[in-house]
């Protein structure tokens, strides 16, 4: 049946959805009665898992005690997450901007750095995304850019730091760090960067993890050319990797982290960026030319309150650091079992394998984790299958997944 709304990203001639109505940690039931195991959090999202009744239960009293504010407003529970924000961000980070997803967290964070430095271009890599609307995919480097193009004038690119497929042609044991060295060329040509946006690890392009030394090579490159560095958490952030933000892993500070998905565990509509003083300072006095209807919506803010809470007391963070050896090991085992597996990847609980399959295979490896009833993400454009987790999940599910997957490739193999 043709539905009466448009389904995102594709045509929509034959186009379908999952009627998802409820759940109970890693597992989502639908309308047709069946049991999903959720191998991607819903989209990158639901880190807490489904059906948490404390989410519920904040949600439901915000809605008793506040549900409508406008941009201005001041109420507590603003306040107190913002503060929250901050601490986890690091010191030096002094504020936060609110907004409704990732793509306008990345949006402002362009227009900050632009009014901050005074500068208009923006630095991102092909192999990544950034978001939907019009700034956020100029910044976007994937195949869902060049046919909506013209892109915001000033949007360069350079290459990945892609280990398993160096576009640089080195060795992994003998790798000189092109893709960082890159970024400090095209700094220096440039002249003129306001910002250089990265994914710690870019998520849907398939999970590349970059060397130690990549990030804080970044950052003394942006610190040499007068650049601004953003890491964009919106996939990466709340323990995904294993830690709260990712990029704390490498020892850097960026000048602005924009976050949204797993900030209220998928239960509420929030984005923000959170500024660093460097930047924040700026707009003392001069105006932040900035601002949107549902800035800090009341609803919003309590889901990320109570989803921190919960991240914070059941240990999610601690967990997905400590389940990230089972899933790298399993994706090691399915890499070595199935012929069509070339690479494993991942950190924490995100991780990819990359097939040696074409269209058509990936089409029939989609039919075969339907048949079995698990969701993830299957990129044919980057030949990669990328699952993610809820950190809730406990090692049995883990390998359940991991043997569903198996057994998939096993029959189109
Ligand atoms: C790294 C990254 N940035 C930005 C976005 C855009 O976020 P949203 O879809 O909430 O606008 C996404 C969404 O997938 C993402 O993965």
């Amino acid at each position: 049946m043709s539905e009466p709304f448009f389904f995102t990203w594709s045509k929509q001639r034959g186009a379908t959805g999952l009627e998802i109505v409820g759940g109970e940690g890693p597992w989502f039931d639908t309308a047709d009665g069946a049991r999903w195991l959720d191998f991607g959090s819903l989209i990158y999202s639901a880190n807490l898992g489904h059906g948490h009744p404390r989410m519920i239960r904040a949600i439901k009293a915000q809605a008793d005690r506040l549900c409508l504010a406008m941009p201005q407003s001041v109420f507590p529970e603003k306040r107190a997450l913002a503060e929250k924000l901050l601490a986890l961000a690091g010191e030096g980070f002094t504020k936060v901007f609110f907004t409704l997803g990732g793509s306008e967290a990345n949006e402002n964070a362009i227009k900050m750095a632009r009014l901050a430095t005074g500068r208009f271009k923006v630095l991102s890599r092909y192999r990544s995304y950034h978001g939907a609307t019009m700034g956020a995919l100029s910044l976007t480097g994937d195949y869902r850019r060049p046919p909506l193009e013209p892109a915001l004038v000033g949007a360069i690119k350079a290459m990945d730091c892609y280990c398993d497929r160096c576009p640089f042609g080195q060795e992994v044991t003998r790798c000189a760090r092109e893709c960082a060295t890159q970024i400090d060329e095209v700094l220096r040509i440039e002249a003129n960067v306001a910002a250089v946006f990265l994914e710690p690890v870019p998520g849907a392009n398939g999970v590349l993890v970059p060397p130690d030394d990549y990030w804080p090579r970044v950052r003394a490159a942006c610190d040499r050319h007068g650049a601004l560095l953003v890491a964009d958490e919106v996939l990466t952030g709340f323990g995904r990797c294993g830690h709260w933000l990712t990029h704390q892993r490498w020892g850097v500070t960026p000048d602005m982290i924009t976050i949204s998905k797993a900030l209220t565990g998928g239960y509420g509509v929030l984005g923000a960026v959170l500024v660093h003083d460097r930047v924040a300072r700026t707009f003392e006095d001069h105006a932040l030319l900035a601002g949107l209807t549902q800035y800090a919506h009341p609803l919003g803010v309590a889901a990320a309150l109570e989803a921190l809470a919960i991240y914070e007391e059941e240990g999610l963070v601690e967990r997905a650091a400590r389940l990230g050896p089972a899933l790298a090991e399993g994706l090691a085992a399915l890499r070595e079992a199935h012929p069509r597996a070339r690479f494993s990847r991942g950190l924490g609980l995100l991780g990819a394998l990359e097939l040696d399959l074409d269209a058509d295979g990936f089409a029939r490896l989609g039919a075969a984790l339907r048949t079995r009833r698990v969701h993830l993400f299957l990129r044919p454009t980057d030949r990669a299958l990328i699952v993610a987790p809820p950190l809730c999940i406990d090692e049995a599910t883990l390998s359940d997944g991991l043997d569903r997957i198996g057994a998939a490739l096993a029959e189109v193999a």
